[in-house]
């Protein structure tokens, strides 16, 4: 635990807040030239998103392939720049923090990629790749203690101590994230930041692997920040859920909230694709259709940047004003202008044809 905690109150309640984005902008230049290396444009992968993770819990974050999330989540790391925006990590600001400062704070966050045979060094045994990081904070110092340590990673994962000397490419798909979760947790970290963690794993072991993910984070007081496309996933261990769309948060609520009411048109969409076990609730259920391709995050729609897709869309307000991200029931955030009035029925969808995206630049 820190000596530092950021608590806000909030309807009373004091909240242990661990990591806080303020309007964090991620933008990459689009380059053109061989010479003079112009830039000509950008892409807009995280737009402007605020959002606070509490210490101890499971943050969700889902949406469509190039949204920004794993943008987003490098970011969090401190691994990408942020463009504009705050990072603010148990109270300190990130986003301008480089050199041993950095890496200092970079102890006490990790991640957890999709792919662990890509992300693990082919050449080293796991007990070289557990004691990389150790040592690069200065935390292998004797034989002893650090031996002892190995054994105590490998049976928190529930890896047999041979799995030291063997290499990553001997491993089966779940074994292998095993091993990769193993060495984010090497260093003791505080957050860990879990990108698509199961997505390239059989079904069946999947919920082996997120089983594991929860039982580390009672064990060692883990908070944690998923993404993942796959709702399924995000809904069996996340305790909150931020939709993403085109750089931008559109709903953020409990995951029970959201997967039972979802008040945003591209939540809505994104849920109806998604089938309900129960029958009663799967025919009650509007049937939403993504007509249209997500845009370019290299040039995004004006105003709401769902309207090209949206079956509310309003004239006027939706292509020209950016909706805010606002509350509109108790924790439960919404970035749609008439989002009162779809939730009451007010407003009904019509089919939406394909449309192409205006510049607006
Ligand atoms: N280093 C980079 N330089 C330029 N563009 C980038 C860079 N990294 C990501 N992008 C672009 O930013 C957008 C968001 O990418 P990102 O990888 O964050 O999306 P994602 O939601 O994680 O997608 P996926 O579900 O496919 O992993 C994409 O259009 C991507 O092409
Ligand atoms: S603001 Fe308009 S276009 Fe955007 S989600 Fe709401 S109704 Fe749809
Ligand atoms: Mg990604």
């Amino acid at each position: 635990m820190s000596d530092n905690p950021v608590s806000s109150a909030q309807d009373g309640v004091s909240e242990d807040v661990l990591v806080e984005l303020n309007d964090v902008k991620v933008h990459f230049p689009i380059k053109k030239g061989m010479v003079l290396d112009r830039t000509v444009g950008h892409v807009y992968a995280v737009d402007g998103v605020s959002l606070s993770i509490k210490r101890g819990e499971t943050y969700g974050l889902v949406g469509e392939s190039g949204c920004g999330k794993s943008t987003l989540g490098r970011a969090v790391l401190r691994l990408e720049k942020p463009t504009g925006g705050e990072v603010v990590f148990d109270g300190t600001d990130l986003s301008g923090m480089k050199g041993e400062k950095l890496r200092k704070m970079r102890q006490r966050m990790q991640m957890v990629f999709q792919d662990p045979l890509s992300s693990l060094d082919p050449r080293q045994s796991v007990e070289s790749l557990l004691v990389e990081g150790m040592r690069a904070h200065g935390l292998a110092h004797d034989k002893a203690s650090t031996d002892e340590r190995l054994r105590e990673l490998l049976d928190a994962v529930g890896l047999p101590p041979t799995a030291l000397r063997k290499y990553p490419h001997e491993f089966s798909g779940g074994q292998r994230q095993r091993v990769g979760i193993a060495r984010a947790l090497s260093v003791g970290p505080e957050l860990v930041v879990a990108d698509e963690p199961v997505s390239a794993l059989d079904v069946s072991v999947q919920a082996q692997v997120l089983n594991l993910l929860e039982d580390l984070q009672e064990e060692f007081g883990l908070t944690y920040l998923v993404i993942a496309h796959d709702l399924a996933v995000v809904r069996h261990i996340a305790d909150r859920v931020g939709v993403m769309y085109l750089g931008g948060i559109v709903e953020e609520s409990t995951s029970d909230a959201l997967y039972e009411q979802p008040l945003h048109p591209y939540s809505k969409a994104l849920l109806s694709a998604v089938p309900v076990p129960d029958p009663q609730v799967e025919d009650a259920r509007e049937q939403i259709l993504l007509t249209g391709d997500l845009p370019s995050p290299a040039n995004p729609p004006s105003g709401c940047r769902f309207h090209t897709r949206c079956p509310w869309r309003q004239e006027e307000r939706c292509d020209s004003e950016r909706p805010v991200l606002r509350e509109i029931g108790a924790g439960h955030r919404v970035a749609c202008h008439f989002a009162e009035a779809i939730r009451d029925g007010e407003l009904q969808p019509r089919s939406v044809a394909p449309e192409e995206v205006v510049p607006t630049a």
